[in-house]
């Protein structure tokens, strides 16, 4: 589907519920399935990614129906041999997690993936999972992963990378482990596993950027999935960066790991404020309002970039409306995400008109820079990327064509919708 975006004159005005955070529920639909008894997701996102997880634990026996906005989930605690392949489609997190999980089961499995995901690096969880005594055949370290369920036993692995995924999948085989397993990452990453873990009973304990984990049966537990800051991230930069504009987003999870965003944006002089901080099961939640905003540049890097990792292709066009040069650095993972999102970013920017250069971990991005338009950009088979361009979109001089939006619907099914209703 192609999508013509054109400049916004008016500004953006008015409140909007950001839709469900797509991390958090890949690990409660995950989670609940390894819980004995009957769990409630209430909020649980409706994009293809979490569409997957769900898809996965049904097909390892799980019951698990919607009822209304609430995704039910019965299950025995124990996964039963899947009789086909389990299609984690474009979802890197799906196919990371049941890895963990499916290492240590007593039946086999073939976890596949569409084909952004079968380039994806998988070496990162089958090497540590190898030291935990799995046994998987890959494609030289990607997908299709080949699993012949062992015993799995507890290791304290020390990772190069910080990352959530990785943190999840050795956690998940440590949770199946007797003895305990600890995992250290260089900066923290995401912490909802720990959390949502900690909440259903598992024994998990946390001291700096390490984490220990011990074999534990988990409750079943009723878990309210918030806002995704994630999906918020290119409504807080669209009101930013538009004049005129004055947005209030409600629900949106404000994790400290997950929030270099909003750090960020304040460095830069972005008017932000989080208005009835709370928390919902065991997440701390709050409402943002965004104002438009004279920006200037800033230096983005080290351990925050874990915390906005999924953010930066949207930063980079924020950045382009910042006076001075913005610098992004220690971000060479994002190589490795749904496209490269050095590459695809800085090519893209520069068709509309934008001042970007790639460098081996990130970008050089000059500003202020009137942006363009008047041209097709691509999406690359990666959502955000898509959601990226679209809000870049809304300041080029002319009309942009955005080639294969239907990516979108990978994390944000309703993003048109909500943009829609904020222009009127
Ligand atoms: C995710 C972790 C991040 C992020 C991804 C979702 C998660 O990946 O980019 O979109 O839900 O744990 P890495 O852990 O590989 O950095």
């Amino acid at each position: 589907m192609n999508k013509f975006v054109n400049k916004i004159l008016i500004g953006l005005n008015g409140e909007i519920v950001v839709p469900a955070d797509k991390s958090i529920s890949h690990r409660a639909v995950i989670l609940a399935s390894l819980a004995k008894g009957k769990s409630i997701i209430k909020n649980f996102s409706k994009g293809q990614d979490p569409l997957s997880s769900l898809k996965i634990c049904k097909s390892l026996g799980v019951n698990a129906e919607f009822e209304n906005n609430n995704l039910i989930i019965n299950s025995t605690g124990k996964l039963l041999a899947p009789t086909t392949y389990l299609d984690c489609g474009n979802s890197g997190t799906t196919m990371r997690f049941m890895t963990g999980i499916l290492a240590g089961q007593k039946f086999n499995s073939i976890l596949i993936g569409d084909e952004s995901l079968s380039k994806r690096p998988m070496k990162r969880i089958t090497e540590p999972l190898a030291l935990m005594g799995a046994e998987i055949k890959s494609n030289n370290y990607k997908a299709p992963l080949e699993i012949f369920g062992k015993n799995l036993h507890s290791i304290e692995y020390k990772s190069e990378l910080s990352s959530a995924q990785v943190k999840s999948c050795i956690l998940l085989a440590g949770l199946q482990c007797d003895g305990v397993t600890k995992f250290s990452e260089p900066f923290i990453s995401r912490d909802h596993t720990e959390r949502m873990l900690k909440y259903m009973g598992a024994n998990i304990s946390t001291n700096g950027n390490t984490v220990a984990i011990t074999k534990s049966d988990l409750e079943p537990k009723t878990i309210e999935v918030c806002g995704d800051i994630s999906s918020a991230a290119f409504f807080i930069v669209a009101g930013l960066i538009i004049p005129n504009s004055k947005i209030i987003l409600k629900n949106v999870g404000l994790n400290q790991t997950r929030t270099g965003i909003l750090d960020v944006a304040k460095k830069m002089g972005g008017n932000i404020e989080i208005i009835d901080a709370r928390e919902i099961s065991g997440e701390p939640v709050g409402d943002i309002k965004v104002e438009y905003s004279e920006l200037k540049s800033c230096t983005i890097e080290g351990e925050i970039i874990p915390k906005l990792i999924d953010e930066i292709p949207v930063i980079a066009v924020l950045a382009t409306q910042a006076n001075g040069t913005t610098i992004i650095k220690d971000a060479q993972d994002l190589r490795n995400k749904e496209s490269d999102r050095i590459k695809a970013t800085v090519t893209e920017l520069k068709k509309l008109g934008a001042d970007i250069e790639e460098t081996t971990d990130g970008f050089i991005i000059n500003g202020k820079t009137d942006l363009i338009g008047n041209c097709e950009v691509e999406t690359y088979h990666d959502h955000r990327l898509a959601m990226s361009l679209y809000v870049a979109g809304l300041i080029c001089q002319k009309p942009i064509l955005i080639k294969s939006f239907e990516w979108v619907n990978i994390s944000f099914p309703e993003f048109d919708d909500l943009f829609n209703n904020l222009k009127a």
